[in-house]
Formats: structure tokens, C-alpha cells, sequence
């Protein structure tokens, strides 16, 4: 009875239907659903003893919007993920750090194994898991540890009305690209990724890797990006200010599909 193929269904009359009706089918061609039933009764039994148990209930599958974030690391793009839990109840996380190859394959830069590259990371299967999400289905999948000898555990991705995804360069892929809802780049200057960094990963790596392969690579692959943005953010500031203008992004992002 609800097929996500048809444009829109007229109800059957509940007296000929065998038990349940729903009297609209809501067009499930609007790119914002992918299952909307409005207006569902349900019966049971026959004759005198018939009786309805449902009445013009409703029942919304929304299609999951896609909001990304991306930027340099340390302009807090797994941090704001985590805390933008307020934004929606049904919300899924995909970290990009979690789609790459195997790094025996990644070139390297001088003394260091290149991470930087998109060419290191698997967008074919990331494009595959936003379409299994949008459509509603579940996605199994397994983490990337990057430290050496951590062992990859299993991950489940569940459908919501909204996905974020986040990495350093989500736009690189054009397929990718073209299914993101709401690009918004977390935008901070080269120092203050350092000194976060630094925070993170101890000043020996910051003044090694990262001022000879992190930042170069970045200011090469990861700035491009910004012209692909939706919005761009000042992720300088502290992180209550960032939440608060990327939950506003998101909020006008949202609303305007609801009156698409
Ligand atoms: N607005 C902010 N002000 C100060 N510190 C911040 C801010 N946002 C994030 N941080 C801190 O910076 C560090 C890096 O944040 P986070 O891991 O979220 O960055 P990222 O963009 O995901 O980096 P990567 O690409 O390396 O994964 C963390 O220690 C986090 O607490
Ligand atoms: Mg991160």
C-alpha cells in the first residue's frame, strides 16, 4: 500500500479496504520524505462489531539531510558533531577519518607517511553509505584506529533526519559533493591548528610532521575547498560561539526545506 515509488495515492474507501486506510498518501516524491503517510485508520472485525482503532494517524520517514563539516584539523569539526546532539533527536555522525585505505598505499612526503592525500581515502564507499542512509537502510561498517596495533571496531550507522559527516576534505569528491545538503567549513588560521594540534599530539610531532606535511598539504588540498561552502565559520572563537552560529545555519537550513 506504501510505495516510496508512486508520487501520491489516493485512500481506498475503509469500507472496501480489509482493515487499514489511509485516506492520503502524501506525495513520497518530495525530496524531503522517503515514507509520508497522513490520515491512516485502521479497523477491526465486521458488521456491528466493527471498530476503528486508529484514527487519521500520521506517520513521517524523512529523507536524512546531509550536513557537513569540514576545515583544517583542530578547527573542531569531531568536537561540534558530538555537541550538536540538541539539533536533532534523530541524528547520525560519520567521521571521514573512519573511510581510509589501508596506509601501506598512502605516498609519502619526505621522511613521513603522507595522511594529508584524498587520493588515501575509500569516497566510493562513503557515497555508497549516504545512499544506503538516505534511503533508509542501516549501514555496518567498522572504525579506522590510526594508532598502530588498535584494533577496528564494528560501527552501525542508523538512518535519521539528519547526517553529519565530517573531515578535512569532504569536497574533493564530485559525487560526494553533489549529495550534501549543507556544506559549512570551519574555517581557523595555520597557527591556531598548530597550537591545538600541540594540545593533542605534543610539540615534537607539531614541529615535525605537521609544519612539513600537515599544514603544506592542507594549504594545498584543504583551502581549495572553501570555494564548495555553503558557509563559511570563524572556528577561531570559542566553541560556544561556534555551536551557536552553526546551530543557526542549521535551523535556517532546516526550516527552508520544510516550506520547499
Ligand atoms: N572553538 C574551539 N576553541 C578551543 N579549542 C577547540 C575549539 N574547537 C575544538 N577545540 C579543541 O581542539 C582540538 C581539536 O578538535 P577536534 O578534534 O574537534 O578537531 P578536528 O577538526 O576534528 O580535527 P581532525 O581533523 O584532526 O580530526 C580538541 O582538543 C578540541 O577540544
Ligand atoms: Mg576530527
Amino acid at each position: 500500500m506504501i510505495s516510496p515509488d508512486s508520487s501520491s495515492v489516493t485512500a481506498s474507501d475503509p469500507s472496501t479496504s480489509s482493515a487499514t486506510s489511509a485516506s492520503l498518501l502524501a506525495r513520497v516524491s518530495n525530496p524531503d520524505y522517503v515514507i509520508r503517510v497522513k490520515d491512516l485508520n485502521h479497523y477491526f472485525g465486521e458488521g456491528e462489531t466493527r471498530k476503528q482503532v486508529l484514527f487519521h494517524n500520521g506517520l513521517d520517514i524523512q529523507r536524512g539531510e546531509i550536513i557537513i563539516m569540514t576545515g583544517p584539523s583542530g578547527s573542531g569539526k569531531t568536537t561540534l558533531c558530538k555537541r550538536l546532539r540538541s539539533v536533532s533527536v534523530s541524528r547520525e555522525h560519520i567521521r571521514l577519518d573512519n573511510y581510509f585505505k589501508s596506509p601501506r598505499t598512502f605516498p609519502r612526503k619526505g621522511a613521513f607517511r603522507n595522511w594529508e592525500r584524498p587520493s588515501n581515502l575509500k569516497f566510493d564507499v562513503l557515497l555508497k553509505h549516504l545512499k544506503m542512509l538516505r534511503s533508509g537502510k542501516k549501514v555496518h561498517t567498522m572504525t579506522f584506529p590510526k594508532r598502530a596495533g588498535a584494533k577496528r571496531e564494528p560501527i552501525i550507522l542508523n538512518p535519521g533526519s539528519i547526517i553529519f559527516v565530517e573531515g578535512f576534505v569532504l569536497f574533493k569528491d564530485k559525487k560526494v559533493r553533489d549529495m550534501l545538503d549543507l556544506k559549512i567549513y570551519l574555517d581557523i588560521h595555520p597557527d591556531i591548528m598548530l597550537s591545538r594540534r600541540a594540545v593533542r599530539f605534543g610539540a615534537a610531532h607539531v614541529n615535525d610532521y605537521d609544519t612539513k606535511v600537515a599544514i603544506p598539504e592542507f594549504l594545498k588540498y584543504g583551502v581549495a575547498q572553501k570555494r564548495f561552502a555553503d558557509h563559511i565559520v570563524d572556528a577561531g572563537r570559542s566553541q560556544a560561539e561556534v555551536i551557536k552560529e552553526v546551530k543557526m545555519l542549521i535551523k535556517r537550513h532546516m526550516g527552508r526545506g520544510k516550506s520547499r
